[in-house]
């Protein structure tokens, strides 16, 4: 579980969010949404140890991230994949080269052992024949997946994805959801998702979370959510 406790960041005198408070719960998928430039990115990137807060904490499986050191804090993260919004691919890797990379660094399996994974995590995310293409040569979708099966190669106990639908074309954005509901359903995996498309929303339900002037203004399940009839959130759903 992921714990977050009365929480503040701010960046010089510019406020992003002011103690907040929830929980992510396991197993479960939590979206979390708000308008653009509300601090989504900022508080998965706090949640990852990647920003400091100016106040409170951030509890990951009973443990304060902001009280380990290095080692324990990459420990900790080793447990989260990202998936950052523009798929973060390293153009000079091909397909193959850009998925193994976690284990390489991370585990001491040998090739065929690294080839058998690679190839079974690109089928699940709906992908063959693509080991030796470069990412210049995938298609916006293509890249999602590639950095989907990179994400989930290490078999995280949660993922965060940012923004997974957005800039993709409907029908391609349609297939990134179902994905996404497909290794929900096959791993015991907890899935963040941090979004502003309604399709993706409708489509994953959940529970969740909305953030509007630095605060946790909803925090509940999606049939409340869409019911909910305050401005802002209305006008969100639309
Ligand atoms: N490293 C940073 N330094 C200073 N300001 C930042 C930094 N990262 C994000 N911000 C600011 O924080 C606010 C929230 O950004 P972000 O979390 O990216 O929004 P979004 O909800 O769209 O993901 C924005 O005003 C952005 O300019
Ligand atoms: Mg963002």
């Amino acid at each position: 579980m992921i714990e977050i406790k009365n929480l503040s960041i701010s960046f010089g005198d510019q406020e992003i969010l002011k103690n907040i408070d929830f929980d992510i719960l396991e197993n479960q998928i939590t979206i979390l949404v708000g308008q653009s430039g509300t601090g989504k990115s900022v508080l998965m990137k706090c949640i990852e140890g990647l920003i400091e807060p100016i106040e409170g904490s951030i509890i990951v499986d009973n443990e304060d991230i902001f009280t380990l050191n290095k080692l324990e804090l990459n420990e900790t993260r080793k447990k989260m994949a990202m998936l950052f919004q523009g798929s973060a691919l390293l153009d000079s890797l091909n397909v193959y080269q850009n998925v193994a990379l976690p284990l390489i660094e991370h585990t001491e399996l040998s090739e065929t052992e690294i080839l058998k994974e690679v190839t079974e995590k690109l089928e699940l995310v709906g992908l063959k024949n693509v080991l030796t293409k470069m990412p210049s040569e995938l298609s916006g979708g293509m890249k999602k997946r590639v950095a989907l099966a990179r994400a989930i190669i290490l078999k995280p106990k949660y993922i965060i994805y940012d923004e997974p639908t957005t800039g993709l074309d409907p029908i391609i954005a349609n297939e990134i959801s179902k994905l996404i509901l497909k290794l929900q359903n096959q791993y015991d995996i907890t899935s963040i998702i941090i979004t502003h498309d309604m399709d993706c929303i409708r489509k994953i339900k959940g529970h969740i979370m909305m953030i509007h002037e630095k605060k946790i203004v909803f925090d509940g399940t999606y049939d409340n959510f869409i019911n909910d009839k305050r401005k802002i959130i209305e006008g969100f759903v639309k």
